[in-house]
């Protein structure tokens, strides 16, 4: 398994596996933009994409916003590939990509019952910091996590 910036080759096979894993995403009830659409319109995105045999298994996008500030956009594995590690693979390169900012807050968010998304971000050091009430499509809540890297 290979991790690579998403090359403008990649993208349509990137559209193709965003909506095969579309649906696993809990949306927001006043839903703007697609967020799925950014990943590639928003040249601030950094896109991090996982292949193994020329096909797209996992994504991580992060942001730098600031000096010291950075968010943890979204990361998604395709079904078959769940729980195997992939995911914390592509999160250990984004920070390996931003090591040398320091300091760094970087912060995240994922839906309250996400329990792989939260597992990830708490073994990395991330901790939830905020709850933003009942703003997902069926009335659950977000909850935001951080860590500061000195
Ligand atoms: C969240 C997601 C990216 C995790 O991908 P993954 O490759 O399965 O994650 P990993 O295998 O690296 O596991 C990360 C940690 O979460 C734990 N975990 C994975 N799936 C879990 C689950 N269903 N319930 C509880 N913990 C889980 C793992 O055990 C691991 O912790 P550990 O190393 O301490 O054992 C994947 O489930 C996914 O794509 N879900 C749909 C999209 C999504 O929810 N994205 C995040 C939105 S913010």
């Amino acid at each position: 398994m290979q991790i690579t910036r998403l090359s403008p080759n990649d993208q349509d096979d990137f559209l193709r596996f965003i909506s095969s894993i579309q649906q696993d995403f809990l949306r927001f009830k006043n839903l703007g933009k697609s967020h799925m659409r950014r990943y590639l319109e928003d040249p601030g995105y950094q896109l991090l994409v996982s292949k193994e045999d020329e096909t797209i298994a996992g994504y991580i996008a992060y942001r730098i916003e600031a000096k010291d500030k950075m968010q943890f956009i979204g990361v998604g594995v395709g079904q078959s590939h769940r729980g195997t590690g992939l995911a914390s693979r592509l999160f250990e390169r984004m920070l390996s990509e931003t090591r040398k900012i320091r300091p760094l807050t970087i912060y995240g968010r994922t839906w309250e019952t996400n329990q792989a998304s939260r597992r990830l971000m708490e073994k990395y050091g991330l901790r939830k910091y905020r709850t933003i009430p009942c703003d997902r499509i069926n009335g659950e809540s977000s909850v935001w996590f951080r860590r500061l890297f000195r």
